[in-house]
């Protein structure tokens, strides 16, 4: 066990783990919007920033990605963690006003609107948390979108800009973007993600009838995990 303080409290967390899983497990909240325990972390929104104190210094880490150590002394809510949360929520605020998530998460800090909007910022809801293509390459097992390009011309994408070949239509990241900005359609028999400039035919059931999942992503589980052919003839509510 590795014994360290958050916030005063002195506790005990198991080797390991990072130091946002120790707040949670023990109560602490740490804002986060690239986290998601089901995906490995990636340190983009910068949020959980905390502030820790080793050997005598002081600084700033994020903490979905900090390992514990023996002796880790951790403030969450210092006047530089939460002056530093304050400016990128104003950043997040300029680029994705209107946005829920975003803006809930400023209110609760005290952000009302960005105090400036810096030139090259354009509106935009996506925020670069990389959580689309986290699930799609480690949940998945597709990788058929990536983040490309650098600075104000980074995005998320299929190859080339392109239609995305590989995609199979699941919409794991339609489920995990946190600010809704991947736009999913069924209509019929097809399943429209507009992002990825993607169709795909939908399963229908043969004893309720109703189309339920993408023929190709049913193609893909049935070959994964080798089922019979005729396993997806019916929808899960009719087995
Ligand atoms: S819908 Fe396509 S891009 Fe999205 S997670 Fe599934 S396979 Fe990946
Ligand atoms: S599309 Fe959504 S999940 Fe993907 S990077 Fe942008 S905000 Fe994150
Ligand atoms: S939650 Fe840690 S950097 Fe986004």
């Amino acid at each position: 066990m590795v014994n360290l303080t958050i916030d005063g409290r002195k506790l005990q967390a198991e080797q390991g783990q990072t130091i946002l899983e120790v707040a949670r497990d023990n109560g602490i909240d740490i804002p986060t919007l690239c986290y998601n325990e089901g995906v490995e972390p990636y340190g983009a929104c910068r949020l959980c920033l905390v502030e820790i104190s080793k050997n005598g210094h002081t600084r700033l880490v994020t903490s979905c990605l900090y390992p514990i150590e023996e002796g880790l002394v951790i403030n969450t809510a210092s006047e530089r963690v939460m002056a530093n949360r304050k400016m990128l929520m104003e950043l997040l605020l300029a680029r994705c006003s209107g946005v829920k998530v975003i803006e809930d998460l400023a209110r609760k800090m005290g952000v009302e609107k960005p105090s400036f909007k810096p030139e090259y910022l354009e509106k935009n809801e996506c925020i670069l948390c990389g959580l689309c293509v986290r699930a799609c390459r480690e949940v998945v097992g597709t990788s058929a979108i990536s983040l490309v390009n650098r600075g104000v011309n980074r995005e998320v994408a299929a190859p080339f800009l392109e239609t995305a070949p590989d995609c199979i239509g699941c919409g794991s990241c339609v489920f995990i973007c946190p600010t809704k900005c991947i736009k999913m359609e069924d209509k019929g028999d097809i399943r429209t993600i507009h992002n990825w400039k993607v169709d795909f035919k939908l399963k229908k059931c043969k004893v309720c009838g109703n189309y339920f999942a993408p023929e190709k992503q049913l193609e893909y589980i049935r070959k994964k995990s080798n089922l019979p052919e005729d396993f997806f003839d019916t929808c899960p509510n009719c087995k």
